[in-house]
């Protein structure tokens, strides 16, 4: 079977730059054979995390689908915005819910995160933000992070990253990314383990 990386754009709105760069990404992950699953923030509508309303009425069904989909991916990527030099609330709101699912999805799942700003850093702050609630459930977050800056002016029309420099670091960053992860799912099957999905 082929390994399975859902992509995941982190920003709501209808323009946004990080649903731009995941689609790029998502295009380079099937470049390395894998089967591409792209999925974006609005497709997964939830309410603000509230300990009453999961008492109630147990897990939102926007959790419950985004919960399925990270489950039946081996890795997946994330391509946000950086809000107040951190995580933005709709994604930290989701992870929360995730969080409550069992098994827990994130767990053991290999990510690699981008990210994408106006700015000059690109919102890569945002990402460090990101990788300490997605490692304390015991995600893989790959140590090397990709964030375009002056996203507004950084991509041709065809939907490349316009400085061809950038394109080419995006490129090596996702195959080096899938390099591990296919080294990781190739030696689970060897030694017949599986992962939980
Ligand atoms: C931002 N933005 C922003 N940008 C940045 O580089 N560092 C930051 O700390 C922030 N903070 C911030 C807070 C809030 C509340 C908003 C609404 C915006 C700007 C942000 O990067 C910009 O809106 C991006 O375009 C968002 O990504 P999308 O929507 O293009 O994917």
């Amino acid at each position: 079977a082929a390994i399975r990386v859902l992509v995941f754009g982190a920003a709501l709105r209808t323009g946004s730059t990080n649903a731009r760069l995941a689609s790029l990404a998502a295009g380079l992950v099937a470049d390395s054979g894998a089967e591409v699953d792209l999925a974006r923030m609005r497709d997964f509508a939830m309410p603000l995390y509230d300990g009453d309303v999961e008492d109630a009425e147990g897990l939102p069904p926007g959790a419950l689908a985004l919960s399925e989909r990270i489950g039946q991916c081996h890795a997946f990527v994330i391509s946000s915005p950086e809000y107040n030099a951190s995580v933005p609330g709709p994604l930290k709101n989701a992870i929360d819910w995730v969080s409550r699912v069992r098994p827990q999805p994130f767990k053991t799942k290999h990510a690699l995160l981008l990210s994408s700003s106006p700015s000059m850093i690109g919102g890569n702050r945002g990402l460090w933000a990101l990788r300490v609630p997605l490692e304390h459930l015991g995600t893989r977050v790959y140590p090397d992070m990709f964030s375009l800056p002056r996203a507004h002016e950084g991509f041709t029309d065809d939907g490349r990253l316009a400085h061809p420099g950038a394109q080419e670091r995006l490129a090596e960053t996702v195959s080096g990314f899938m390099r591990l992860v296919c080294a990781d799912v190739r030696f689970v099957c060897l030694h017949r383990r599986w992962y939980e999905f």
